[in-house]
């Protein structure tokens, strides 16, 4: 075999080069540690989001965790610090008030001198029903929960977050290619979630902050549980892995894409579908 194989080839004027790709990190030596780091996570109590909390809590993270449920949130923090998290606290929010983002943020800075990460998981989902039957009570509660909080989150965890940091959204295959009848404003809402990701995304590039986002597919959690599916069996066999994930699944790709391992990513919508999206 030549010497010459798989050696890199030689780039003319590496100097040039080299300005073309300035602020880059190499990823392979930084390696997916959060050691010490600051990390939000909403819908920290349940689900998906309480995986993402433990993925965090195991690269070593100080995390502050939320939610609506004390009980569940107090065990969440404790369940971090079992897996190694440099410090794990909870503190109550109901996203849907709109003082809650700026709070959160807020605490989260006051006690860690800052925000590396966030994770804007919390989210949730009307009963199924035919748009033409659902109130206006039930937009407003989605709307609320899934969008505005988004909205509310980003903006003041961009406001404060340095060069380096990173934010992952929590959408939905809802939000790419809609499998959901019945479930019109959850869908809408999680279209709007890619769209605020992306736009998001192109105005904090710059400042060396990534955003993207995690799309879900059927992942075993209570709301995926309470979604109104009547065959569960039958659904997990008609995807291409043919079986539903589990919220470990997901949180181990938020983890990868807000870590510098994924320092190329901004704007991108990851799926974590079993391959539902590629059919
Ligand atoms: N599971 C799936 O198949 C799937 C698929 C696609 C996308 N997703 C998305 O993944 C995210 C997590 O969902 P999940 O499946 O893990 O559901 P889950 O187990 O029901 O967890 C939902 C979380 O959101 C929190 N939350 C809901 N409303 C809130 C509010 N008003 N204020 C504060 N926190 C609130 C809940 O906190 P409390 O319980 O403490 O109130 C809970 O921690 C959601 O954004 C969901 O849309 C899930």
């Amino acid at each position: 075999m030549s010497a010459e194989v798989g050696r890199d080839p030689p780039m003319p004027d590496g100097e040039a080069h080299d300005s073309l790709t300035r602020g880059a990190p190499d990823p392979a030596a930084v390696g997916d540690r959060f050691d010490g780091q600051a990390v939000l996570v909403t819908g920290a109590t349940s689900g998906i989001g309480r995986a993402c909390a433990l993925a965090f809590a195991t690269r070593g993270a100080r995390l502050l965790l939320t939610g609506r449920d004390h009980e569940r949130g107090r065990q969440a923090a404790e369940a971090c610090l079992a897996r190694g998290a440099a410090e794990a606290v909870f503190q109550s929010a109901d996203l849907r008030e709109r003082s809650a983002a700026d709070e959160l943020v807020q605490a989260a800075c006051q006690r860690f001198g800052g925000l590396a990460v966030a994770v804007n998981n919390a989210g949730h989902q009307e009963a199924r029903a035919p748009l033409h039957e659902q109130p206006d009570s039930v937009f407003d509660a989605v709307i609320d929960t899934n969008l505005r909080a988004t909205f509310a989150l980003l903006r003041a965890e961009l406001r404060v977050m340095e060069r380096g940091a990173a934010i992952v959204n929590v959408a939905s295959v809802s939000g790419l290619r809609n499998p959901n009848p019945g479930l019109s404003l959850y869908s809408a809402s999680k279209a709007a979630v890619v769209s605020l990701t992306r736009s998001a995304a192109l105005e904090a590039g710059p400042r060396g902050i990534r955003v993207n986002a995690v799309a879900p597919g059927r992942v075993v959690t209570p709301m995926m549980l309470a979604s109104g599916i009547a065959d569960m069996p039958a659904v997990a066999a008609a995807l291409p892995l043919r079986r539903m994930g589990r919220p470990e699944e997901v949180a181990e790709a938020v983890a990868w894409l807000a870590s510098a391992r994924a320092s190329y990513l901004c704007g991108h919508v990851l799926a974590a579908d079993g391959g539902f999206l590629a059919g």
